[in-house]
């Protein structure tokens, strides 16, 4: 008698798409659905909660690059969601044998139900998801993107305002390495009535593919850019990291200096909130932290709840976010 492999839980699509690599995978209405599900989460996402959504199932969680926040709390939605993860370190891995990344993703598939994966190089991550048939979360692929930090910065803003449209959002920083402004200006730009403004030194330009309707660019020396928002008056403000890590070593980065302090704060709305993905190095200073409006931590707890929407939807289990 022949074992009958049932593998059809490798089916376990959400609205036919396998993986998550970028915020071109999700319309509109799909982005409305992980933050419907998400509200619905967040109640269910303490500390202590365990749900039973995900129950056998395993997280395989490989990182090519440093991470704090993605690699934890994808770990901390998948056990709030019943399910187990195992994390692949390739420090003291076979790679150092020479075994190729791509042999180690397919070896990795066989222990697991869905992978994470965060790699330096732009593109990676939609390769090694070609290669498996579990569903694959891009946690990150190099200049490129990082659409679960999209979606929780998306969450934030619409948790703030009740929506997600016609609103004015200032995005600062070097936006030329930064992925997750890539992702976010992308995301945003799905909805009616939004302006986004890049506000970034020469040089450091949003690239054009992630570019759209929505999106002004306002390339300024960083030292004006306290005036700039004044006359903005942005909804949000959303502050980048100078990703040294990705540029050329010599890159002279002496024009490149912003922050957001103090005096930042006084020109911004009453009703303006600060975002940052993290980590920050020294874009925002430490003493706007107790100001009400400078929401980082806030948004990123609210990793949490949509890392274990997308882990659910990705798994195959709509129907139980449903009954939330
Ligand atoms: N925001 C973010 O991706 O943080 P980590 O690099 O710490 O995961």
């Amino acid at each position: 008698m022949f074992l009958n492999f049932n593998t059809a839980k490798y089916a376990s699509m959400w609205n036919g798409k396998k993986d998550l690599l970028g915020m071109n995978d999700l319309s509109k209405e799909e982005i409305e659905g992980v933050i419907r599900y998400s509200s619905a989460l967040e109640p269910l996402s303490g500390k202590g909660s365990k749900l039973g959504i995900c129950r056998g199932e395993i997280l395989i969680s490989a990182f090519f690059e440093p991470s704090t926040r993605t690699v934890t709390s994808f770990a901390a939605a998948m056990h709030t969601l019943g399910g187990d993860v195992q994390t692949f370190l390739e420090s003291g891995s076979s790679i150092e044998k020479g075994e190729t990344k791509e042999d180690t993703i397919r070896t990795l598939e066989q222990y697991g139900d869905a992978l994470v994966i965060r790699d330096s190089d732009p593109g990676s991550v939609a390769r090694y998801a070609s290669l498996v048939k579990v569903p694959v979360i891009n946690a990150g692929d190099g200049i490129n993107e990082h659409p679960t930090q999209a979606l929780y910065d998306m969450y934030t803003i619409w948790k703030q305002f009740g929506r997600l449209t016609n609103l004015r959002i200032a995005v600062v920083g070097g936006l030329k390495y930064y992925r997750p402004s890539n992702s976010l200006v992308m995301g945003l730009g799905k909805f009616e009535g939004n302006k986004i403004f890049g506000i970034c030194p020469p040089g450091l330009s949003l690239s054009k593919q992630y570019s759209n309707g929505c999106y002004e660019e306002m390339q300024i020396n960083m030292t004006h850019l306290n005036e700039v928002l004044e006359k903005i008056k942005p909804d949000v403000v959303y502050v980048t990291r100078l990703k040294k890590e990705y540029m050329p070593p010599n890159e002279d980065t002496k024009n490149y200096f912003y922050v957001v302090d103090n005096k930042t704060m006084a020109v911004l709305p009453q009703n303006c909130i600060v975002m940052h993905a993290l980590p920050r190095v020294w874009e925002i200073n430490t003493e706007i932290d107790s100001d009400p409006r400078a929401i980082m931590f806030k948004q990123a707890r609210h990793s949490l709840q949509v890392r274990m929407a997308v882990l659910a939807l990705f798994l195959g289990h709509e129907d139980e976010l449903k009954k939330l």
